[in-house]
């Protein structure tokens, strides 16, 4: 595998020496491109014999190549390690002034970041709100280890031990099936807003981060995504093509419209069952009489529909996969949604007591027509999405 070592300018550069045999030794091609100031801390030599590839900083060498562009197209995996803040920053605000940074927006392969700093840089608000935004795209951003520092000081910052790093790395690396290649899928994310007014909706809590985490795995696997966004503020994953929607009815629409040449639909979106039945022209005054109430009228069921559709041959998703997020009686209820709304897949959570919404981590149960159901353990929600296309590909046709 085409491995990029991207290496910051932090003390702990040297341990990334470690770090590349590891790679070399499990006959990866490694390509280090390290900042400037990071050859202050380990020289170009260094790199060049280690990784028997040449080292550049910046995009001015050997320009007839286009190693700006051509380098992250070409890996399999970014890793930077160390990671500083000052490249955590570059990276999430997608600044590109060296080879690194350059390489950093053109890779669609998995990135890993390995950062080190003192405690106070790791714990800045500006370093967290970096972390969560390159999180939030999907690049896995590993917590440094704890312990001593560079000066007397100790605390979360160190590089964690190159052999962890590796560990992570080649995870990533093994865990890329392509088995998507080829298939198109449409993933349906967020929570509808339904308008009572211009200025005020009946919503729900869903962030978007489930639903955008399938996005992500799913270009990652192969497909062809059309994510169906609702209100999510969230950043568009890399590789799939975003249709913004705000309300059930628009929803609706764009998925069936998407849905007829897709091979899987997921619905993860928390779609409201009601909205009201006007939506008022002109904003409601306070000085107004207030609303007695506010009339409501039944949303379609989307779900339920592409099942009803493809039960009468109607060209459309060979599986079907929905959401249900429960407060009590999990499972019961997840079962008698999976055989109501006629999915294949039912992604059941328990929500309510802080559990899943906003959360980067979920626990689910996967209840399938006709098998056994299938516990996800609590993880990352990347990891959710993964488990549930390994139950989507076997069922494609
Ligand atoms: N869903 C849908 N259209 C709706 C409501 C829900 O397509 N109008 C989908 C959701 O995207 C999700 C699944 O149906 O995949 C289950 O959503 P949920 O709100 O749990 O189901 P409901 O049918 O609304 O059941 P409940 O009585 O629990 O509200």
């Amino acid at each position: 595998m085409n491995v990029v070592l991207g290496v910051g300018a932090g003390i702990a550069a040297y341990k990334a020496c470690e770090l590349l045999r590891l790679f070399t030794e499990s006959g990866h091609i490694v390509r280090v491109v390290p900042t400037r100031d990071a050859l202050r801390f380990v020289g170009e030599p260094t790199w060049a014999a280690l990784s028997g590839n040449p080292v550049t900083t910046d995009v001015w060498d050997s320009v007839h190549e286009v190693p700006h562009v051509r380098i992250g197209q070409n890996a399999d995996l970014v890793v930077v390690a160390p990671a500083t803040a000052d490249i955590l920053a570059k990276a999430a605000h997608g600044l590109a002034g060296d080879l690194l940074t350059n390489t950093l927006l053109t890779a669609r392969c998995p990135v890993v970041f390995a950062p080190a700093m003192h405690t106070e840089m790791w714990e800045h608000p500006a370093t967290r709100a970096n972390v969560e935004t390159l999180r939030a795209r999907g690049s896995i951003v590993i917590d440094p280890a704890v312990g001593r520092l560079t000066g007397a000081d100790t605390g979360p910052g160190r590089l964690p031990d190159p052999a962890e790093i590796f560990a992570v790395c080649a995870r990533v690396l093994r865990g890329r099936p392509r088995d998507l290649a080829g298939r198109t899928v449409v993933v349906s994310a967020g929570g509808t807003r339904e308008a009572i007014d211009p200025v005020r909706y009946l919503g729900n809590r869903s962030s978007g981060l489930q639903g955008y985490a399938l996005a992500r795995t799913a270009v990652a696997r192969g497909a062809e995504v059309v994510l169906v966004s609702a209100n999510a503020a969230l950043p568009d994953p890399a590789g799939a093509k975003v249709v913004r929607v705000e309300s059930a009815v628009e929803l609706r629409e764009a998925v069936l419209a998407a849905a007829g040449s897709a091979d899987v639909v997921v619905m993860a979106a928390a779609v409201a069952d009601f909205r009201p039945a006007t939506a008022l022209e002109s904003k409601i005054k306070k000085t107004d009489d207030a609303p007695a109430a506010i009339s409501l009228v039944k949303n379609p069921d989307i779900l339920a529909e592409l099942g009803e559709r493809r039960r009468s041959g109607v060209a459309g998703p060979s599986v079907i996969v929905g959401f249900a997020a429960e407060t009590d009686d999990v499972l019961a209820n997840g079962q008698a949604k999976l055989a109501r709304k006629g999915c294949d897949l039912l992604v059941v959570n328990q929500v309510g007591r802080g559990l899943a919404f906003g959360t980067p981590d979920n626990a689910a149960t996967v209840l399938v027509a006709g098998g056994a159901p299938v516990e996800v353990p609590r993880g990352p929600k990347e990891d959710v999405a993964d488990a549930v296309w390994d139950l989507v590909a076997p069922r494609l046709p």
